[in-house]
């Protein structure tokens, strides 16, 4: 194999290889890897290294396996391992939510697997066997926990760590991107969410046309009032598509404590797989981390080698992206002085949002906290009353959806 990138992920699949654990499944070893900068490597690793992007070909590899991260120089080499018949493995979920449509009809034209099972939700080897199985797949909503990083921050913040130490944590445990940032914005989790509706709506969709809400301003408070309404704040993503509608979020939201996705803490990714008339397929696992990357990614290897497509398909309709039809909507009040809940409830009832449950007043360091539930509403309903409610009050909202499995 070939290994393109020698980061964490490419260091764990080749320490995975050198140490034996793949046999008798997988006999293989690197033949080259492509680095972006040598800095005294060439000594130090039994394998050659290249930094010119396509000089890794001189390997001639059987498999690429391709863990560099970003789209270029992976997609370029991809496109050419691809075109010279030569499988590829990728972990790379930006490149996969970018340039699918491109990717997936050059491995159809070419004959030649691309897999991609390591992209999403690491540990649970889903994507393959979904494929395999279009009856199954066959579903129109997709509710979910895909990125380990943010659910590991916000679980250690529920318990009381500071926000800056549990995401130092994650980046040490490797569980992190790069670029911690798209973890914690939504944009990784927006990325995988793409990579879901294109193999379960069978729709082409670009990323940042997904809703993404950050994290980072989710603080205890907010997880003892969730708690406190039965609920828990979870980085969530979820998709509902019923031609010709697609609605996408990726951001934190209440999810009732009696949910499965809502009960996973720490690393663990969570996918929950709906249709209407039918009980829901829950999966869960661990969706970051080395070691179980480059078991994912040395598994697609073995079926790669056995000539199996990851999903068989071309370029797909373009979709354009909402919002997911509304649950209603966890929202916390801050303030010096909190107005009277009847007065509150009076003023969003006039903007058309109706409270179904409120929490008990709490102290907060400013002042009060108070958070309530409301029924189903649109989006600009909420902000349209929540900016009423700070003009008249000077009370500082925060606002969640709620996701709830669907009861029918
Ligand atoms: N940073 C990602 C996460 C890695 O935390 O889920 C796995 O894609």
């Amino acid at each position: 194999v070939a290994v393109l990138g020698l980061g964490r992920i490419g260091s764990a699949v080749a320490d995975l290889l050198a140490s034996g654990a793949c046999a008798p499944h997988l006999e293989a070893t690197i033949a080259g890897a492509l680095v972006r900068s040598a800095d005294g490597r060439r000594a130090t690793t039994p394998f050659p290294i290249c930094t010119e992007p396509l000089a890794i070909f001189d390997a001639r590899p059987d498999v690429v396996i391709e863990v560099l991260g970003g789209l270029e120089p992976a997609r370029t080499v991809v496109l050419e391992a691809l075109s010279r018949g030569i499988p590829v493995v990728t972990a790379n979920k930006t490149l996969i939510a970018t340039y699918g449509d491109e990717l997936f009809a050059a491995a159809t034209r070419f004959g030649t697997p691309l897999r991609c099972e390591a992209a999403v939700v690491a540990g649970v080897p889903f994507l393959g066997t979904f494929a395999a199985r279009p009856l199954a797949a066959s579903v129109d909503r997709v509710t979910a926990i895909l990125n380990g990083t943010s659910n590991f921050v916000l679980s250690r913040v529920d318990g009381g760590v500071a926000f800056e130490e549990a995401l130092a944590d994650a980046r040490r445990l490797g569980y992190a991107e790069p670029d911690p940032s798209k973890d914690v914005d939504g944009s990784d989790a927006a990325e995988k969410l793409a990579i879901l509706v294109r193999h379960f709506a069978r729709l082409s969709i670009r990323p940042s046309g997904i809703a993404a809400e950050s994290i980072e301003n989710v603080g205890p408070d907010e997880m003892r009032a969730a708690r406190a309404l039965g609920g828990r704040i979870k980085p969530v993503a979820v998709a509902e598509w019923s031609s010709p509608d697609l609605g996408c979020f990726a951001g934190p939201a209440f999810l009732p404590e009696d949910d499965l996705l809502g009960g996973l803490g720490g690393v663990l990714n969570g996918v929950r797989l709906e249709r209407r008339g039918s009980a829901a397929i829950h999966l869960i696992g661990p969706g970051a981390g080395p070691e179980v990357t480059a078991r994912a990614v040395l598994d697609d290897v073995v079926e790669a080698l056995g000539g199996r497509q990851q999903v068989g398909v071309g370029a797909l309709p373009r979709a354009s992206v909402g919002p997911p039809a509304s649950q209603g909507y966890f929202v916390t009040l801050r303030a010096t002085s909190l107005p009277d809940a009847v007065d509150v409830a009076d003023l969003l009832a006039a903007h058309g949002v109706w409270i179904r449950r409120w929490d008990a007043l709490q102290a907060h360091p400013d002042g009060e906290l108070r958070a309530f539930l409301t029924f189903p509403c649109l989006p600009d309903e909420l902000l349209m009353a929540l900016r009423a409610l700070a003009a008249a009050s000077a009370c500082a909202a925060t606002s969640r959806p709620i996701v709830e499995a669907r009861r029918d």
